[in-house]
């Protein structure tokens, strides 16, 4: 503990990792961010911590370094820090994409420091809820075996959950991601569209799906998968169904082949369950495949 670190990139993620690491006994050196008000505005919040126009600087001033910039730009920030040798020896250089490798960080090796990505597998729409979220979530670690034990102290320190992701299965791993979060997003979209369709307001719409959602995340986290399966396909009605695939055709056919193929998908939970007759599932999967 009582390790220094550094921010670069003072967005929700960074700030509210300073937050919690000085709260949790972690010693704040600078934060450099693109813009000079959002470095002074995080210190300011963190209550620790220098803001910093020098980004080598900041790098250099801490043992710990964070760059948690946008995606984009986290490899040429890496590289223009050790371009002007701007990492101590030793430093461990983390970032927090789940997209991409700690490969991108492969400059700042010339600097003989470690390197590791460290992805909170949240989502994270401002500061104030990251700073309530982050603890309690599942921390993907990708990188230097050297800088393993320093990052699992960094994430007991949040109060968060370990999980050890190789390389070259980082793509996979952040696929999973935007399926659980992203694609969520997008499905209730088309909940809202379909209610729209009948006549329900947008403003109706959302508020409307959001009880279902919420308690089918309840039942996720009670009851696990396959379990937490209701509905049609789970119970085998395979007339329900058919009926939604003739109103989809007739309404908005362009959603008919998502559906056909989250259907079969949703065939395989409920076999699973033990709720769906193989049978029924045969007849499903036939509906699905026309
Ligand atoms: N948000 C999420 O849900 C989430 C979840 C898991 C992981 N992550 C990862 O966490 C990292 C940060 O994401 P975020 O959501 O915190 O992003 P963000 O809120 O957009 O913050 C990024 C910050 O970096 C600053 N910045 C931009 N370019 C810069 C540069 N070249 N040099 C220095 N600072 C620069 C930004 O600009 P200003 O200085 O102008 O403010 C901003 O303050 C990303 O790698 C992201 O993939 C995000």
């Amino acid at each position: 503990m009582n390790q220094s670190f550094a921010i670069i990139g003072a967005g929700k993620v960074g700030t509210a990792l300073g937050y919690l690491l000085v709260r949790r006994g972690y010693q704040l050196t600078a934060i450099y961010s693109r813009s000079p008000a959002s470095a002074e505005e995080a210190c300011q919040l963190i209550g620790q911590g220098q803001p910093s126009n020098d980004v080598v600087a900041t790098a250099a001033s801490a043992q710990i370094v964070f760059i948690t910039t946008p995606d984009q730009a986290i490899g040429p920030t890496c590289d223009a820090i050790a371009a002007r040798h701007g990492f101590q020896k030793g430093t461990l250089v983390i970032h927090c994409s789940g997209a991409l490798p700690s490969a991108v960080l492969e400059s700042a090796r010339t600097c003989e420091a470690h390197i590791a990505s460290l992805h909170p597998i949240q989502s994270l729409a401002e500061v104030n809820q990251a700073i309530k979220l982050l603890p309690g979530s599942y921390f993907g670690f990708e990188g230097d075996k050297a800088a393993a034990e320093t990052a699992r102290q960094l994430v007991s320190a949040l109060e968060g959950k370990w999980l050890s992701i190789a390389t070259q299965d980082k793509p996979l791993y952040h696929a999973a991601a935007v399926f659980a979060c992203n694609y969520v997003v997008s499905l209730l979209d088309i909940g809202v569209r379909l209610l729209e369709a009948v006549g329900i307001s947008r403003d109706d719409a959302l508020p409307a799906l959001l009880p279902l959602l919420k308690g089918t995340a309840a039942n996720l986290e009670r009851l696990g998968l396959p379990q937490a399966l209701t509905g049609p396909i789970a119970r085998g009605d395979k007339e329900t169904v058919t009926r939604h695939i003739q109103a989809l055709n007739q309404k908005l056919p362009q959603l008919v082949e998502l559906y056909n193929q989250l259907g079969k998908h949703t065939i395989d939970i409920g076999l699973h369950k033990g709720s769906l007759p193989p049978a029924v599932a045969q007849e499903l999967k036939k509906l699905f495949d026309a």
